[in-house]
């Protein structure tokens, strides 16, 4: 109990009681593993390098620039991974990853003004967002990525994408492209979900007084100052299925805004429900459920009222407020966050990353921090349907784990349950404030491990520290558990000239970093998985 705070013991009473009053373990649960193996927490360090535990080790899988075979190249920036089983293959598997955004600095050999990029320079940035599909194979326990596989494939900014349901936006029945793809989900029929998160970066915003429409510009890359395109194509959950020539969609219904991350799971009637984080200050948390059992084309979108403990539909037909001011539903979804806000939604702490429990069932949500309100560590929200039935209108939330010193970790960002339901988390402290002021006793962004079960159960144990700048982003699990693949993101970002770069990730010397998706491995995993 010493390590395990009473608040900490408390709540997860609730998510384990009927395990622990049986004395008995969850089916697939991880108790025997951890009784004997206690897992030591790795040091904070602030050092260029990946540093993991003593115990877990990594190989590089991709990285910025590496070939796909046919002229592909692996994108800037990688997020979210996803593994896509290959049918009746049970050594090879297709290996998602998303492509944030790019730097530049990095992809246009210094150039930081965005003004100042020709049309072929933004397209060039254009190619290294989006994804990318790798086919791997697990030779004698490694995974390798086979470049020429046919099933590799790259969507980026530059890909036409059609509206689902051939919906038109703006006139417009395809957008150019999808970007600042950050997390996602994989759906029960085995397509992926990428979302669509900064896209005001790219080529701006929309806002509408009534009918008037008003485009600001964008802040940070600019492209609409060469290439502009209708910001309402944009910010959007995308659905790509990997096994059929990287087909892509954009799902209106689940809605428009800085979508972080589509987490589904299917419901005890067969429909499905996906969970959704909105990565700003004071936005909400949404989740779309499914008309049919396959298909996420049509449903109905709701939003957390947490004072309530209550969904509130977002329908410009059924929701009595928002029949006053939106006419049709099409528009009420490019308009997401004014329509949450009339129907009561809950505005919360930058809400992140979203993962469901295996076994309990239970909903994990990370809320980064909130500097406007002077939250500056973030915390772990539980959310629990009513009959632990996704479908459930009404819920119960509380907050599981809070941020600080006193747990050791900061600016929770990613969710990952492994298949022994541990959680795994990694951390989004921003490079301008890693290792200063209330972020500096966390060193680099790291990852952690929370265990569910045996005597370090609810402990918040860092087994990984990233290299300078870093974010680790996108934790996912082979499916035995053994392999974590996990991104590293923007190593050496803060970097302002080329002779002065402040990470070499991961070649040393003089080399340019480079975002890359490593392989982690070894005792901790093979312990935790027995
Ligand atoms: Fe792209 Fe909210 O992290
Ligand atoms: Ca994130
Ligand atoms: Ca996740």
């Amino acid at each position: 109990m010493d390590s395990m705070k009473r608040r900490d013991f408390i709540e997860f009473l609730g998510g384990a009681s009927l395990s622990m009053a049986l004395g008995t373990c969850l089916p697939g649960c991880a108790s025997q593993g951890l009784s004997s193996q206690k897992i030591l927490p790795l040091e904070v360090s602030s050092h260029d390098q990946l540093v993991t535990h003593k115990e877990l080790d990594f190989y590089i899988l991709n990285s910025y620039g590496d070939s796909l075979g046919s002229g592909k190249v692996f994108g800037f920036n990688c997020d979210y991974n996803c593994i896509i089983p290959l049918p009746g293959k049970t050594n090879e598997a297709l290996l998602w990853t998303n492509h944030e955004f790019i730097d530049p600095f990095f992809v246009n050999l210094g150039q930081k003004n965005p003004f100042a990029r020709s049309k072929d320079q933004v397209e060039l940035e254009q190619k290294m967002v989006g994804g990318s599909i790798c086919h791997i194979k697990n030779l004698a326990g490694q995974w390798t990525v086979l470049r020429d596989s046919r099933f590799n494939a790259r969507i980026d900014g530059t890909t036409p994408i059609p509206f689902s349901g051939g919906a038109e936006v703006l006139g417009a029945k395809m957008a150019k492209g999808t970007l600042a793809n950050c997390a996602g989900g994989r759906t029960p029929w085995n397509t992926v979900l990428t979302c669509e998160e900064n896209y005001e970066d790219f080529y701006g915003e929309v806002s509408y007084e009534g009918k008037i429409r008003k485009v600001s510009k964008s802040k940070e890359f600019s492209w609409e100052e060469v290439d502009p395109q209708a910001p309402e194509h944009y910010g959007w959950v995308v659905e790509i299925d990997p096994l059929n020539n990287a087909r892509a969609k954009k799902l209106l219904p689940l809605g428009r805004f800085a979508h972080e991350s589509a987490t589904c799971v299917r419901a005890k009637d067969g429909r499905v429900v996906v969970y959704m984080g909105d990565d700003k200050v004071n936005e909400c948390f949404y989740k779309f459920i499914s008309d049919g059992p396959n298909s996420l084309e049509s449903g109905k979108l709701y939003v957390a009222n947490i004072g309530k403990g209550r969904w509130e539909i977002l329908d410009a037909h059924e929701n009595p407020i928002l029949k006053k001011h939106f006419s049709e539903q099409k528009q009420l979804l490019i308009e997401t966050r004014k329509a949450a806000k009339l129907a009561g939604g809950t505005p919360l702490d930058r809400p992140e990353d979203v993962e469901v429990h295996p076994f309990t069932k239970d909903i994990y949500l990370s809320c980064t921090n909130n500097k406007t309100k002077d939250v500056f560590h973030g915390s772990i929200m539980r959310f629990q349907e009513d009959q632990s039935d996704f479908t459930s209108l009404t819920f119960k939330a509380t907050t599981w784990k809070e941020g600080g010193l006193e747990e050791g970790f900061s600016c929770p960002d990613n969710l990952c349950f492994d298949p022994k339901g541990n959680l795994w988390m990694t951390c989004d402290i921003s490079e301008s404030l890693m290792n200063r002021s209330h972020w500096k006793s966390f060193g680099n962004n790291s990852l952690f491990v929370i265990p569910f079960s045996g005597p370090q159960r609810g402990e918040v144990i860092r087994v990984a520290n990233g290299p300078v700048d870093s974010e680790l982003t996108g934790p996912c699990f082979s499916e035995d558990g053994k392999t974590l693949f996990l991104s590293v993101q923007h190593p050496g970002s803060s970097s302002q000239k080329v002779g002065k770069l402040t990470s070499h990730w991961p070649k040393g010397n003089n080399a340019k970093p480079l975002p890359s998706v490593v392989a982690m491995k070894g005792p901790l995993l093979d312990n935790l998985m027995r």
